[in-house]
This record gives C-alpha cells, sequence and structure tokens, in this order.
C-alpha cells in the first residue's frame, strides 16, 4: 500500500493507482474535477503534486498520474480568466487574415517573456511557449501540431504571468486552419444522414440537451 495526502487527508491505497482512484479508494465521491474519468483527455483534473523529498510543486492530471509515498496532492478548481478573447471563426475569409487576426485578438502573445512557465505547468508535456511564438510568427501549421494533444485544462493560462491564454490561441489557431481547409468526409457524409433523415436524432435523450 502506498500513503500519501489528498487534500489535507491521508490516504491508503494500493501501488500502481492513479491519485485520482486512490481518492476514490479512500471513499471520496467524484462530484467535480472530473469528466473522462481517467482517459487523459478532458483535462478536467488538475491537481497541485508534490513528491517527497522534492521542494518544487508541480501540475499534472490527477487520472494519469501514479500515487508515490509521501506524495502531497491538491486539487485545483476551474477559474475562468478575467479576460477573454472574443472572436468569429467566420469573419476570418482567406489565410492572407490569419497574422493580423492573431495580433487583434491575441494581442498579449507577442509579449511571450520566453519564462517558460507554460511548459512546465502542461502536464502533457507540450511546448506550449514554441506554439504560441509559432502563432506570433505566422507559422499556424507548425503552431496547430504543437496544441495538436492540448486538453484545455487551462494550466498554461493560469501560469503565463502576461494573460497570454496559450490553449486558447492554439484553440484559435487549429479552429483556423479547420475553417480554411476543405471538411473531412466522414463528417460531411454524417452530416448528409442526419439531414436526410437516414440518421435519426433524438433530441429528447437523456443528456442530449445541455444543463439549463
Ligand atoms: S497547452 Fe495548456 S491547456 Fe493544453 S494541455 Fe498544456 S497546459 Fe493544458
Ligand atoms: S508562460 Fe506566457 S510569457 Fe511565459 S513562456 Fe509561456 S506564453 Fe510566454
Ligand atoms: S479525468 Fe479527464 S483528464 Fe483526468
Amino acid at each position: 500500500m502506498v500513503c500519501l495526502s489528498i487534500e489535507g487527508r491521508q490516504v491508503e491505497a494500493p501501488a500502481n493507482c492513479s491519485i485520482l482512484q486512490a481518492f476514490v479508494h479512500a471513499g471520496e465521491t467524484l462530484v467535480e474535477g472530473v469528466g473522462c474519468m481517467g482517459q487523459g483527455v478532458c483535462g478536467s483534473c488538475r491537481v497541485m503534486v508534490r513528491r517527497s523529498g522534492e521542494q518544487e510543486v508541480k501540475t499534472e492530471l490527477a487520472c494519469e498520474t501514479l500515487i508515490e509515498d509521501g506524495m502531497q496532492v491538491a486539487f485545483l478548481d476551474y477559474f475562468t480568466a478575467s479576460a477573454r478573447h472574443v472572436y468569429r471563426i467566420e469573419d476570418i475569409r482567406d489565410s492572407w487574415q490569419t497574422l493580423r487576426a492573431i495580433s487583434e485578438i491575441f494581442p498579449e502573445a507577442s509579449h511571450c517573456r520566453h519564462c517558460n512557465g507554460c511548459d512546465r505547468a502542461c502536464p502533457k508535456g507540450l511546448e506550449v511557449q514554441r506554439g504560441v511564438n509559432l502563432a506570433v510568427d505566422g507559422k499556424l501549421a507548425a503552431s496547430s501540431e504543437v496544441f495538436d494533444e492540448c486538453v484545455m485544462c487551462n494550466l498554461c493560462t493560469l501560469a503565463c504571468p502576461e494573460h497570454i491564454r496559450p490553449n486558447h490561441l492554439g484553440l484559435f489557431v487549429r479552429r483556423t486552419i479547420a475553417a480554411l481547409s476543405l471538411r473531412p468526409a466522414n463528417l460531411m457524409r454524417r452530416l448528409q444522414q442526419i439531414e436526410s433523415g437516414e440518421m435519426k436524432i433524438d433530441f429528447d435523450a437523456p443528456g442530449a440537451q445541455p444543463p439549463r
């Protein structure tokens, strides 16, 4: 058994458990801070982790991090940044506009001070700073690749002293590329099936509508 502290509570769980599994093993009920239940894709289970004998506090995903003896863990709530970047992707009609759009919608991005805060914060190990700098340089395809596995956990936004919101810039880049590219054939086919009635959608099914 491994002994650690989660949210200030001493917890024991079998080795090879993730932090999330250990939390459940300790009898806690997961009511927030979890979305994909351990698949590492929703970015909801942000935690601060300090390992035994280390001073540094790291940010990780609770469902992807294995427990260790003496580990201290605290969950990080979701937060909303005070300033939002507002845009309509439909307004970007051709790729000649993208460089100007980035400087107008994300003016802070060119102020990156190369502090590495976002890189250190990213639980997916993405080269976030490089992705930001590539976007500012107009190298959208390369920037998009950097953010390809971003799970929108927002930890880079939390870490950035320039309020750049790197993950939202990355999402903008990916949306722009998608909007200016040919649509994927399987998506077009599925939409055709829905429009023709070949595929039925039950809008009254449980969970089909967003909560009010
Ligand atoms: S780029 Fe930012 S939002 Fe995306 S996974 Fe890394 S820290 Fe999370
Ligand atoms: S945290 Fe912000 S300022 Fe620092 S390297 Fe990343 S994007 Fe640049
Ligand atoms: S629960 Fe979705 S990333 Fe951890």
